[in-house]
């Protein structure tokens, strides 16, 4: 089979199609899928270039890719609500037992798939499982928003972010969200109620009293966002390790969130989607041979909402 791979770490020049890739044998807990497209998420230029490296070490030579969709070829012991045929979505990359989904097949673990919502097509569902899963797991797990609670979502334009924003109006949050000029129009269609142009304003001067803050961006945005919130308000970040003394001087929950892309988190993500015609943004997709080309894309480019690549 063709796959996208790397035999050792570093820029596009590293990424290889190779065309005459073993598919992989199924076994207990796994599933084969014939992979129809892939969502690109920031972690996968972060995995071709070695940021996890110390972690957990890839096998060379590796398949790159964590989302997917697609459907089921051939399955394991103990998938029991699964069928061959069955149009699946979710995550199968090679640092958590898959064996990576930029390739025509994916091994996956059967407890990272779900059936994929019935109202997206294979290249939207795609873009789903790590930015809609990462924003299912912050608003309704990690902070619990109710319905008139305020929220401040950064890149509101981003994979996370767009969904999030879906996702809070949804729980009956009043959203404000930094994003840059261009993207304004965007995500008011999403829902926002507050829109700061982070280019020219600074959200700390104009947001107070917020229950809660998501965090897609780091650094100064995340230390900045302890100010807008209230005392006993909670602040999760993508990226960022809780700060105690901001927590302190500000009497703020914070909460680092890694994401895990599980069957049961996946399974309600597409039941909100189905029942709520919440929408996918896929700003652009790339064939498979292009993938470094895509993957580039994220990292400089940052798409509105997901860029996917087709199989
Ligand atoms: N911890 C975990 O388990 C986990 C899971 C998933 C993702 N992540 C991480 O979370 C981050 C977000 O993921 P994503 O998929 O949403 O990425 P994304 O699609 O690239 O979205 C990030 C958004 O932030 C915007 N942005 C950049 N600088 C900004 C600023 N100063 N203020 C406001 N917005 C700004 C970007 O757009 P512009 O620059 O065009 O404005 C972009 O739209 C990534 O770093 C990713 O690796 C972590």
């Amino acid at each position: 089979m063709k796959s996208v791979q790397i035999n050792k770490y570093g820029a596009s020049d590293v990424t290889n199609i190779n065309d005459n890739v073993p598919i992989p044998k199924v076994s207990a807990g796994k599933v084969l899928v014939e992979v129809n497209a892939v969502g690109v998420n920031p972690v996968d230029w972060k995995i071709r270039e070695g940021f996890f490296q110390q972690m957990v070490p890839l096998k060379f030579p590796a398949t790159l890719g964590t989302d997917f969709s697609g459907i089921i070829k051939e399955l394991g012991e103990g998938s029991a609500d699964l069928n061959i045929g069955d149009e699946v979505y979710g995550q199968g990359s090679p640092l958590s037992g898959g064996s990576g989904t930029f390739a025509e097949f994916v091994l996956t673990n059967i407890n990272g798939i779900a059936h994929k919502p019935k109202t997206l097509n294979h290249v939207e569902a795609s873009g789903l499982p790590l930015v809609g899963v990462s924003a299912w797991q912050a608003l309704v797990e990690n902070i619990g928003l109710s319905k008139n609670q305020k929220i401040l979502i950064h890149g509101g334009a981003g994979g996370i972010g767009s969904i999030a924003i879906q996702l809070a109006k949804h729980l009956g949050g009043y959203v404000a969200t930094t994003v840059k000029p261009d993207d304004k129009e965007f995500v008011q269609q999403l829902g926002a109620d507050d829109i700061v142009d982070y280019t020219t304003q600074s959200f700390d001067d104009t947001l107070e009293d917020y229950d809660a803050a998501l965090d897609t961006v780091g650094g100064e945005t995340y230390r900045k966002s302890f100010k807008v919130l209230k005392n006993n308000g909670t602040i999760v970040s993508m990226l960022e390790q809780p700060d105690s003394n901001l927590m302190k001087q500000y009497d703020v929950k914070a909460i680092f969130q890694f994401t895990e892309t599980t069957t049961e988190r996946l399974t309600k993500l597409a039941q909100w989607i189905d029942q709520n015609n919440i929408k996918v943004n896929v700003e652009k997709t790339f064939p498979l041979d292009e993938t470094a080309k895509a993957l580039d894309y994220q990292r400089d480019v940052n798409p509105r909402g997901k860029i996917v690549v087709t199989v």
